[in-house]
């Protein structure tokens, strides 16, 4: 008989443990195979992670050239050499520090004709063989990646429009002005992001308190689509204690 079980949380005293258990993770997945598939994400959560993996990639003598990434979104009309992209922000705290080939990085081009880039990246993931193990943050209003709370959710890769409270969060890639983020993005889809054969969620602070809580307690919803973790069989949550403060004991 199996059991179902939602997602397994594991809770540290601060952030940068928890920061160090995910890079230990990668890290052993790229060891134990070195053509892993990693998915990636950005915001100011995977900062502390990509400083320990940058470190653990000296310390272990972690190999990246046989592996393949991912990132999960991207400004649209914003370059990859614009210094608010994802891409530079990708660059700056993990891809120069590791010798990944150039070739292996994927990532949508956010100047690209949107629709056909989309369709682009969801061949690109299927042609690497799908994502091994996807690296996500959450929003405090429950995005993951770009995929914004909406009455209805675009399954796979495609264009959304942002949120205020997204692009206010995302300022400081843009100088702190608000006017200067864009309104649209690229984002994989929550199927994409599902069918990845493993999920790590890296969350902290008090304002993802609410929104961890109801991906873990709440009705799987378009509302929060972090509700749609619970519909995958791996997924693992690596919260400090502020991330799980509105957890049920
Ligand atoms: C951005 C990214 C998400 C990320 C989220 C949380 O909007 N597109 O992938 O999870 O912000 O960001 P932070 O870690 O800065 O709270």
């Amino acid at each position: 008989m199996s059991t179902i079980r939602g997602p397994r949380v594991t809770i540290y005293p601060d952030a940068h443990a928890a920061a160090r258990d995910v890079a230990r993770r990668m890290a052993n997945a790229l060891q134990d195979n070195p053509a892993v598939v990693f998915g990636l994400a950005t915001g100011r959560t995977p900062v502390a992670l990509y400083a320990e993996l940058a470190r653990l990639t000296t310390t272990r003598h972690l190999d990246w050239s046989g592996a393949t990434t991912f990132n999960l979104d991207e400004f649209v009309g914003v370059g990859p050499d614009d210094p608010g992209s994802y891409r530079r922000f990708m660059q700056e705290h993990l891809f120069r520090h590791t010798n990944l080939e150039p070739g292996r990085i994927n990532f949508l081009v956010g100047t690209a004709d949107p629709d056909e880039e989309c369709r682009r990246y969801e061949r690109a993931i299927a042609q690497a063989g799908g994502l091994d193990m996807q690296i996500l943050g959450i929003g405090t209003n429950g995005h993951i990646g770009f995929n914004e709370p909406a009455p209805g959710l675009e399954s796979r890769t495609h264009r959304v429009k942002l949120t205020i409270e997204t692009r206010r969060s995302n300022a400081d890639l843009f100088g702190g002005k608000l006017d200067r983020v864009p309104t649209e993005a690229l984002s994989m889809g929550m199927a994409t992001i599902l069918q990845a054969r493993s999920l790590i969620l890296l969350a902290h602070g008090k304002s993802k308190a609410q929104c961890i809580a109801e991906l873990i307690n709440g009705p799987v919803t378009t509302a929060l689509p972090a509700t749609f973790l619970q519909l995958h069989p791996h997924v693992d949550l690596i919260l400090d204690t502020a991330a799980a403060s509105a957890l049920r004991a």
